[in-house]
């Protein structure tokens, strides 16, 4: 592969999930959804993507082959892997959050110590603070779950949550 297309797709990684969603008029990002279910993928299948991208069509084969599955994906760009290992990393770092979360709950459900239990709510508050602050992240990065988030939490105010407006 040519370094400038490299590079040019390195540098379009940036906001590649933004123009594909303008330029197919996906504001719901079906597109990827339709193109992950007519895979036909079943649990525990494995898939390889070739030219992945940002990751996103991957994304949504992995919930087709679930947890026995395996789902890799392949990109001459750095810049658009670069981008799906974030969106992983901020992802599996936010499951760790939510299961302390839990953790600390089911804790402090427990404790006969009043000291303990105030410490655990402490940690618990500042575990929620962690969840809240990759949410955000994910809101950002993530069109389709800030589209998601928009309808879901914050459907009052539709203007808040526009994930481009901040930028
Ligand atoms: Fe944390």
């Amino acid at each position: 592969m040519r370094s400038l297309r490299r590079f040019y797709y390195d540098l379009f990684s940036g906001f590649y999930d933004l123009i594909i969603r303008l330029h197919s008029r996906d504001r719901e990002g079906l597109l990827r959804h339709f193109i992950a279910e007519e895979t036909r993928l079943a649990k525990g299948d494995r898939a390889l993507d070739l030219c992945t991208g940002t990751g996103s069509v991957a994304a949504g084969l992995t919930k087709a082959v679930g947890e026995p599955g395996l789902v890799v994906g392949l990109d001459f760009s750095m810049g658009m892997l670069g981008k799906a290992k974030e969106l992983h990393r901020a992802y599996f770092c936010l499951i760790k959050e939510i299961e302390a979360i839990d953790e600390y709950q089911q804790r402090i459900d427990v404790t006969q110590d009043e000291t303990l239990r105030t410490i655990l709510k402490h940690n618990l508050d500042e575990e929620k603070e962690h969840a809240s602050m990759l949410l955000e992240w994910v809101r950002r990065n993530d069109e389709l779950f800030a589209k998601k988030m928009r309808v879901y939490l914050y459907p009052e105010e539709p203007e808040l949550s526009d994930p481009y407006s901040t930028f």
